[in-house]
This record gives structure tokens, C-alpha cells and sequence, in this order.
């Protein structure tokens, strides 16, 4: 069968053996894969220390089919580790949301969990403002609604070394289980320190024209009911173009992937997934570095020839093939981020020279710590750099897919059109990722630069194609187009409100009715980076949009941005919020949507005369009545 034609079934958890064993169960909320490998790898961990548990990863979606069933579920769990992860905007991941949203709402049940003992470790990015909320949110749910804690929440961090909090969390829960699962007389096992075995695929060599028939089974997936994450639509790139003016030195690129005949569907406001290629450039060097040939041919399992699971089934489902080394290097290695210490550790099994592997293994170990994030996290040096000062490092291609190259992940982008004007088309707004690192390197984001060398299909026959699905999402134009709407998005974060200009074109040309709509847009200079100038006209123009505000933030003598027009505009945007409008923020995450925030919390306390408190709890409402919506990143 096409390896990404039909959705996975619902994994059906086997029952556990009935020997007395105690069960630990291990939940995940992973998007990229982190909190999954960390569940994963403290249940191996857990199995070689304890032979008095078993122990279950768990994915949060796949334990219960009907909301009621987590509660049945849970109440017989009597220990359970969390590992859960935060984006965005403080949201869940894709496969806990249904959880956590159904767990937040459990105020009415009482102490139900007093059987469970249970542990969170969160993962995040503490340069966003919710730094880990849904992990702290669901420890301390956890606790009100009876569970004990064993450990406080970890709170990992993924701008500094998160291995290292994992870790340090994991050293202080293994006291705590050993207490409720090491048995009296083997107690002296806990001084013994486990070193993990090295993971790897098994790799099966074949023919080069075995590799032929899986680009068809790409185009195979296509026609299939549901896609997703795992299971993408192949789409052709039908139009790309630079948004920027020859003027500016960045580079920002519309592109439209042609949805035509599949049965892939989106909304206005929802956000695109993409499988994006390396660069031939980035491939070529790893295939050097490494000494594959490019043309050589392989088939890859995570199972032994008689289907035993590899690796007690902790690797994650092998990518499709029989494929050449070329395709596997470019469409599933993340070859450019820097490598975490558990890779640094695995590269060391199989360094030949004992200096390089000696080195390697300090970089990871404790003593190691500073060294580390110094030369490998403060430089941004890539896995492909790390690998190039380690000559004799030379793994296998089972252990470097499996324990090297992290799985290149899918980007996510804000839909820039609306299927009301486009039906056939999903339109992407992309800036080209493009910098110098502190060792001279200069880094390329790996799918705008695919993007902006991509071979649209009306330019030639051979068109450049992606894996492509979208992840709906609740950034949405109110139901009522009579109600007012306030929309914040400079740079890129312009691209939603692209779809909702469309879309709000399209209901004015039926006829109907609709509310204002102000728009703050921000950008360098007009000559520059005033992307899409002429469409925002026109929307203008025909009244989908009845105001155009734009802040140029390099043009005069002092930075204009958005919050400053927005300031400028207290007193209209106020009249707007108090009759029930709606705002809307896209964009970065870090410094503007941050800005804006603060910006708006202070139009809300000087036009409505409300004290700091008061203020709080207004914006608050609006944010929990779905009024004040961001798409942040
Ligand atoms: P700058 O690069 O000149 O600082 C789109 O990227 C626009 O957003 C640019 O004009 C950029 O200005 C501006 N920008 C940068 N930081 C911002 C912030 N914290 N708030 C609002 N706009 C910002």
C-alpha cells in the first residue's frame, strides 16, 4: 500500500499482562516530536531500571477515542508522567488539545484523581509570553482534581539546552520512583547507571530502480479523504513570485500550491503545512561529509525481519521506500539545527579516532555543559558543522536516521488566501530565513529557500511539487460580517488578513452587508517591502476594507510601527471594542505581537477610564470570548 495513503488507525493498546506488575503510564502532547523522544526515552530508561512496572507511551489523542473515556480511562491510572508541550500562542499541541480542553473543564469533578501519582514535564520557549502554560496549567490541574505530585513541573526550555532540563527533572523523579516501584531486595540496582543502547533502523540495500515507484505513490496519496500530518496531499506549485522589490535585500515570496482535483479543502484563517526538500547545496555536503553515495538504494524498517519491534518500538515509523540516499538526505534529515547531546553521544559510538569520540562525549557530559551550549547552542552550529570537525565520525545510515538527523519537519504557514476567491489554491506569504550564524555560516531557512528556488508549474512542465496539509484553526472572521473587525499584521503577518480581505471581497460581491474593517499593516519602506501594495488598494477601493493604515518603520527619522498608528487611533478603536468589534493580531511573536498586546491593554484603560486591574480582566474577556485573536509565532 502507499505508505501515506490512509490514515493511521487508532492504535488499539494492548491489555497488560496480568502479573502484578504495576503500570506507569507516559502521556505525550508532542508537535515536532520532542516530547514524544523524551517519553519514549525515559520509558527505556524506566524498563532497564524497574522490572517491577510496565510502562506505556501513550499519545494523549490516541487513549480515548470519546472525551468520557478519558475519565473512565484515567481514574485507573495509578501513575502518570506528562510530557506536554506549548505553542504558539500558549496552545496545546495538536494531539493533546481535545485533552486539554476537556481536562480544563473538569472544575465540577471534584478530588476523582486521589488513586494518581503523577509528574509534568512542559516544554517550551521562555522568549515567548506563555511560556509553558499548558504544561503548568495541566500539573496543576492535576493536582486540584486530586492527584499527588511527585515532582514539581519540569519546565523545559527550548532557548537554552532542554536535554539538559529533562534531565535534571529526571534525576529528581527516579528517587520518587524508586520508592513506589524498586522491590526491597534489589535496591542496590539503583546505583548502577544505565547507558542506553544507540537506536537504528535496519537498513536493507536494493536495486536503484526499486526506488522508482515511490515517487508515484506520492501522487497515489492524492484523492484520499483525510490528510494530515501524516498522511499529506502531494500539490504543484502553480505560481511563485517576490513580493519584495528589487530595492530591498530580503526576499519575500508569494507562492500558490494548486489544490485542483485533490480533496484537500481549507478555510480562510487556517495555516498550511509543508514538506519542504533540502537544498541540493545542503544535501551534497552531507553525502561528503558522511561518505554515502548518493545513488545507493535502500529499503528502511524499524522491526526485524519476523516483525519484532527494534528498540522495544521507540523509533519513530521509518519514512517510504526502497529511496536513494539523495532523496532520504533531502526530504527527511534535518541536517541545519544544531545537534542535541544525545546525538553528540551516538556520533561518538562511531567515531574511529578515540580524540574525536573523547571530545564528543565531554561536549554532552555535565562537565561539558558550558562548552556546549557555547559551541554548539550560542553558535548556532548545525548538525552538518558539528559533523565536519569530527572527520572520523561516520555512522551508518540506520543510526543516522534514526539517532543523528532528527526527521525534518513539516513549516507551517498562514493561509494568504480565501477558498471563497481561490478554491483551487492555497497561497503562502513566506520570507526567505536567511543569516549569518556566529561562525560565518550563513543559514537558510530550509523551506522559504526551497520556496523561493521552487519551478512554478506556469513557467515550466516540470514543476516543483510538496507533501502539503492544512491544520485548521480558530482564527476566523466573525460569523456576523456585519461586525466590526480590527486587524494588526506587519511584515508576513499580513498573510491572513490577505484571506480575509478576499473573503470579505467575495460576500460584498453577493451583496451582502458588511462591518469595518481597519487594517495595520507595518513595513521597512514603501520602495521596499510593501507587499501586496496594490491589492490592499483595491480592497480599499471596493470597500472590503475601509481603512488602510500603514506604518513604515524605516522611512523617516524615528521607527513607526503598528502599536504607535494603533495609539494614534485609541479613541476610534475603542468605540470599535466597546460595540462588540473583534482584533486580530498576526505575526512575531517575541517583540510585535508582544507590543501590541501592551499597546492594546493601555487603549483599553486610558479610553475606558478602568484601573490596572479592571483593564486586566477586559482584555482577558475579550481574549475568552474568541474577541482578540492571535496567530502568533
Ligand atoms: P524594523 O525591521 O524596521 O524594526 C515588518 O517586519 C515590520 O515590523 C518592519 O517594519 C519592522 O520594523 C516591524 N517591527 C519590528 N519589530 C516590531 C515590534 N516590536 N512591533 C511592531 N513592529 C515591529
Amino acid at each position: 500500500a502507499p505508505p501515506l495513503a490512509s490514515k493511521k488507525p487508532r492504535e488499539q493498546e494492548e491489555p497488560d499482562p496480568d502479573d502484578g506488575r504495576q503500570r506507569v503510564a507516559l502521556f505525550f502532547g508532542t508537535q515536532t516530536g520532542t516530547a514524544e523522544g523524551f517519553a519514549k526515552a525515559l520509558a527505556e530508561e524506566a524498563k532497564a531500571r524497574y522490572d517491577t512496572a510496565v510502562f506505556k507511551v501513550l499519545d494523549l489523542d490516541d487513549y480515548a477515542a470519546e472525551d468520557e473515556d478519558y475519565e473512565e480511562k484515567l481514574k485507573k491510572e495509578t501513575i502518570a508522567l506528562f510530557f506536554l508541550a506549548t505553542y504558539g500562542d500558549g496552545e496545546p499541541t495538536d494531539n493533546a488539545a481535545r485533552f486539554y480542553k476537556w481536562f480544563s473543564e473538569g472544575n465540577e469533578r471534584g478530588e476523582w484523581l486521589s488513586n494518581l501519582r503523577f509528574a509534568v514535564f512542559a516544554l517550551g520557549n521562555r522568549q515567548y509570553e506563555h511560556f509553558n502554560k499548558v504544561g503548568k496549567e495541566v500539573d496543576q490541574l492535576l493536582a486540584e482534581q486530586g492527584g499527588k505530585r511527585l515532582v514539581p513541573v519540569g519546565l523545559g526550555d527550548d532557548d537554552q539546552c532542554i536535554e539538559d532540563d529533562f534531565n535534571a527533572w529526571k534525576e529528581l523523579l527516579w528517587p520518587e520512583l524508586d520508592k513506589l516501584l524498586r522491590a526491597e531486595e534489589n535496591s542496590s540496582a539503583a546505583s548502577t547507571p544505565y547507558t542506553a543502547a544507540i537506536p537504528a533502523y535496519r537498513i536493507v540495500f536494493t536495486k536503484p530502480e526499486d526506488a522508482a515507484h515511490i515517487n508515484k505513490s506520492f501522487s497515489l496519496s492524492n484523492g484520499h479523504v483525510v490528510y494530515d500530518i501524516q498522511h499529506p496531499c502531494r500539490a504543484n506549485v502553480a505560481v511563485r513570485r517576490e513580493l519584495h522589490t528589487p530595492a530591498s535585500d530580503r526576499s519575500c515570496i508569494h507562492l500558490e500550491f494548486d489544490i485542483a482535483g485533490t480533496s484537500l479543502t481549507y478555510e480562510t484563517g487556517d495555516h498550511v503545512g509543508v514538506y519542504a526538500e533540502n537544498s541540493t547545496e545542503t544535501v551534497e555536503e552531507a553525502e561528503k561529509l558522511l561518505g554515502y553515495s548518493p545513488d545507493t538504494t535502500f529499503s528502511i524498517y524499524a522491526d526485524q525481519e519476523d516483525g519484532t519491534p527494534l528498540f522495544g518500538g521507540s523509533l519513530p515509523p521509518p519514512f517510504p521506500s526502497p529511496c536513494t540516499v539523495r532523496v532520504a538526505l533531502a526530504r527527511y534529515a534535518d541536517l541545519l539545527s544544531s545537534p542535541k547531546k544525545s546525538v553528540l553521544i551516538s556520533l561518538a559510538a562511531h567515531a574511529s579516532d578515540p580524540k574525536e569520540a573523547e571530545r564528543l562525549r565531554h561536549l554532552a557530559s555535565p562537565a561539558g555543559k558550558k562548552e556546549y551550549s557555547q559551541w554548539i547552542i550560542a553558535s548556532q552550529r548545525s548538525l552538518l558543522e558539528v559533523i565536519s570537525e569530527f572527520p572520523s565520525a561516520k555512522p551508518p545510515l540506520g543510526v543516522f536516521f534514526a539517532a543523528i538527523a532528527p526527521r525534518l519537519q513539516p513549516r507551517y504557514y498562514s493561509i494568504s488566501s480565501s477558498p471563497r476567491m481561490a478554491p483551487t489554491r492555497i497561497h503562502v506569504t513566506c520570507a526567505l530565513a536567511c543569516g549569518q550564524t556566529p561562525t560565518g555560516r550563513i543559514h537558510k531557512g530550509v523551506c522559504s529557500t526551497w520556496m523561493k528556488h521552487s519551478t512554478p508549474s506556469e513557467e515550466s512542465q516540470e514543476c516543483s511539487w510538496a507533501p502539503i496539509f492544512v491544520r485548521q484553526s480558530n482564527f476566523k472572521l466573525p460569523a456576523d460580517p456585519t461586525v466590526p473587525i480590527i486587524m494588526v499584521g506587519p511584515g508576513t503577518g499580513l498573510a491572513p488578513f490577505r484571506g480575509f480581505l478576499q473573503e470579505r471581497l467575495a460576500l460584498k460581491e453577493t451583496g451582502v452587508e458588511l462591518g469595518r474593517a481597519i487594517l495595520f499593516f507595518g513595513c521597512r519602506n514603501r520602495q521596499m517591502d510593501f507587499i501586496y501594495e496594490d491589492e490592499l488598494n483595491n480592497f480599499a477601493e471596493s470597500g472590503a476594507l475601509s481603512e488602510l493604515i500603514v506604518a513604515f518603520s524605516r522611512e523617516g527619522p524615528t521607527k513607526e510601527y503598528v502599536q504607535h498608528k494603533m495609539a494614534e487611533k485609541a479613541a476610534d478603536l475603542w468605540s470599535i471594542i466597546s460595540q462588540g468589534g473583534y482584533v486580530y493580531v498576526c505575526g512575531d511573536a517575541k517583540g510585535m505581537a508582544r507590543d501590541v498586546h501592551r499597546t492594546l491593554h493601555t487603549i483599553v484603560q486610558e479610553q475606558g477610564s478602568l484601573d490596572t486591574s479592571k483593564t486586566e480582566s477586559y482584555v482577558k474577556s475579550l481574549q475568552m470570548d474568541g474577541r482578540y485573536l492571535r496567530d502568533v509565532w
